[in-house]
């Protein structure tokens, strides 16, 4: 059963700490939705969980299946089953989307999937996110819109089948149609033994994929934590109390 464990975790950029201490486990078969002002220090946990080199972790410890994340390299990591959709997608200039999925998939599987079946393995995905077949021959990410960038995400979640996906505002700049669609794409991913942990700003994408738990970040770690209805709350009431709390 894959189980995410984040234990205390402190993480630092330069000398500036800003995560101070995050306890959070995503446990098989889990949604967690984390909520919090900007700045807070959201993207910061993904990264650092993904291993980006320019976040330090300062102390406390990272597990995926009582496996230590920490002690692996960004490759190993995602070889281990952990998955990053970033809030803001990096183009890779001169190399198709196609040709970037399918070094992917050969990286997390160790070996090259059949062309016939990755063709049509994405093809399906495609389909399934109603995206123009087009986009397969098309540069990653470049010239791609807000919302057709976190497609893309959601096409790599559906195509690689990690253990844990973290989803770093997936439902940000998604029209009415394309956040159904996301929303199903996630649906469909959490329907098995995985793991997510949404990042929102809105309720919005809640609606479509409920989450098993909400939690507060505020000023670098998780202030408060409840079920579906805290977000509701959060929508009424916003940040403000726990904002002050934490400054
Ligand atoms: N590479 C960096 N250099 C300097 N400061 C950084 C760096 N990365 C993050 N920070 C700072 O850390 C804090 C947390 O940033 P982070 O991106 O994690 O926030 P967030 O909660 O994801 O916000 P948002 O909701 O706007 O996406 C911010 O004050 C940010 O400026
Ligand atoms: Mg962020």
């Amino acid at each position: 059963m894959p189980t995410l464990e984040i234990r205390d975790l402190h993480v630092a950029v330069g000398d500036k700490e800003i995560l101070r201490g995050v306890d959070l486990t995503v446990g098989a078969g889990e949604t967690h939705a984390i909520m919090g002002p900007n700045g807070s220090g959201k993207s910061t946990l993904a990264y650092a969980v993904a291993g980006h080199p320019k976040y330090t972790i300062t102390s406390g410890a990272v597990l995926l299946d009582g496996e230590d994340v920490l002690e692996m390299s960004v490759d190993e990591r995602a070889r281990a089953g952990l998955f990053l959709a970033m809030q803001y997608p990096v183009e890779v200039p001169g190399v198709s989307v196609s040709n970037f999925l399918r070094s992917a998939i050969t990286s997390v599987r160790g070996e090259a999937p059949k062309l016939r079946q990755f063709a049509k393995d994405l093809k399906a995905g495609m389909d399934a996110l109603s995206m123009d077949p087009a986009f397969a021959q098309r540069n990653t990410n470049e010239g791609f819109s807000g919302g057709e960038k976190k497609r893309h995400e959601i096409l790599q979640l559906e195509l690689l089948k990690p253990k844990i996906a973290i989803l770093d505002e997936t439902d940000s700049g998604l029209d009415i149609d394309a956040l159904r669609v996301v929303s199903e794409g996630i649906n469909r991913f959490r329907s098995g033994d995985t793991g997510v942990l949404l990042i929102t700003h809105y309720t919005r994408i809640l609606r479509y994929v409920k989450p098993d738990f909400v939690h507060v970040f505020a000023g670098g770690r998780i202030v408060e934590e409840g079920g579906p209805e805290l977000a509701e709350k959060l929508e009424a009431e916003g940040y403000e109390s726990y904002t002050k709390a934490s400054a």
